[in-house]
């Protein structure tokens, strides 16, 4: 097979930041992607709907010309966001969900929540009127090792919110372990995002030769066993497991130091990224499915009405882009890929 043509594919994670950041990453996934739901950690972060609202005003003036790209927006949970927000969030076309950060989980968390019994009018009120809770999956407790993080976030806070609350909608971003994937399929009302570098590889891959701090984002990669049963969920054709690149753009600078910026780079080469974890397996055929289906009925919206074309061609990966003052190493740079988007489907 040398071409794949598929629905145009939504991304359900998506950091995008702001000013020149955002100007410099913007067009790569809006080149391919129909949608995207956009972070709200940005500093400070995006907590309200008209918050939202004006952080979509300026993804959207960052577009190129003719661009047909839609952000969906996510507010930022905090220990006191008001009952009152979700009903705005919810009554608005622009936002989609509520993000979940421990604080201190990751980049720009510092704002999340430390207790989520804090919040639980809050998520009383989204399971009501049916608002998805998005879902950083680690603990934070220093004691807990890094690579154990995710798990330990099930037992200790997941399982018991879904005790407490059995039709919250909930979807557990960036999911790393087959402990997560397992907790998923148990959950009816839950879904997952899947990452290209959590397909791809496993930790073994940010040593390789030397430190990688260009693989290294949260949660952490995990060991091979993990992956595999990522991969496995990933292309099982259930619809409770999507895309979600988790595309968090740092400068080279800021992840070439002595304590470097956690987020991996993908949004220029998402889905040949995808179509070549896909592919590993011989389940290129489930490709359409996680990539431009689950996410949209998950969220209740209409599948994109158009599509795109994967092509079997070599593709050089750039070893950097421009980004702002500095300069932006995108996943596999300097690299060659086996697909890339065919130009025509580009918007
Ligand atoms: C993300 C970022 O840089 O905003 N980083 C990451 O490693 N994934 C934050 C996040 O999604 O945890
Ligand atoms: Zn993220």
């Amino acid at each position: 097979m040398d071409h794949l043509t598929l629905t145009r594919p939504d991304d359900w994670h998506l950091h995008l930041r702001d000013g020149a950041a955002l100007a410099a990453v913007v067009g790569h996934t809006a080149a391919v992607f129909g949608r995207a739901v956009v972070m709200p950690n940005l500093k400070p972060p995006v907590r309200t709907t008209a918050d939202a609202v004006e952080y979509r005003e300026r993804i959207r003036a960052a577009l190129p010309a003719g661009s047909r790209f839609e952000p969906l927006m996510t507010l930022y949970l905090t220990g006191t966001t008001p009952v009152a927000e979700i009903d705005r969030a919810k009554a608005s076309d622009a936002v989609i969900g509520v993000k979940y950060y421990p604080a201190g989980a990751t980049t720009n968390s510092d704002a999340g929540v430390r207790d989520l019994n804090e919040a639980r009018p809050v998520l009383e009120r989204m399971q009501e009127v049916g608002l998805p809770l998005l879902v950083h999956g680690e603990v934070t407790d220093p004691s807990v090792d890094t690579f154990d993080r995710e798990a330990v976030f099930i037992d200790r806070v997941l399982a018991p919110l879904l005790r407490a609350l059995p039709r919250l909608r909930l979807v557990f971003e960036h999911a790393t372990t087959r402990e997560a994937v397992a907790f998923v399929k148990d959950h009816a009302q839950a879904a997952a995002t899947l990452t290209p570098q959590h397909l791809l590889l496993n930790r073994s891959a940010m040593f390789q030769g030397g430190l990688r701090p260009h693989l290294y984002c949260l949660p952490v990669l995990k060991r091979e066993s993990h992956r595999e049963a990522l991969i496995e969920a990933a292309t099982s054709g259930s619809p409770q497991f999507f895309l979600g690149t988790d595309s968090a753009p740092h400068g080279r600078t800021t992840k070439e130091t002595a304590c470097g910026c956690a987020g991996v780079y993908s949004a220029h080469a998402a889905l040949p990224l995808y179509a070549e974890a896909f592919e590993s397996v011989g389940r290129l055929d489930r490709l359409e499915g996680f990539a431009s289906h689950f996410g949209a009925d998950f969220y209740g919206l209409a599948r994109n009405p158009d599509t795109v074309t994967l092509v079997r061609e070599p593709w050089h990966v750039p070893e950097g882009y421009a980004f702002g003052a500095d300069t932006l190493v995108p996943f596999r740079a300097g690299e060659t890929l086996g697909w890339r988007v065919a130009p025509e489907a580009r918007a």
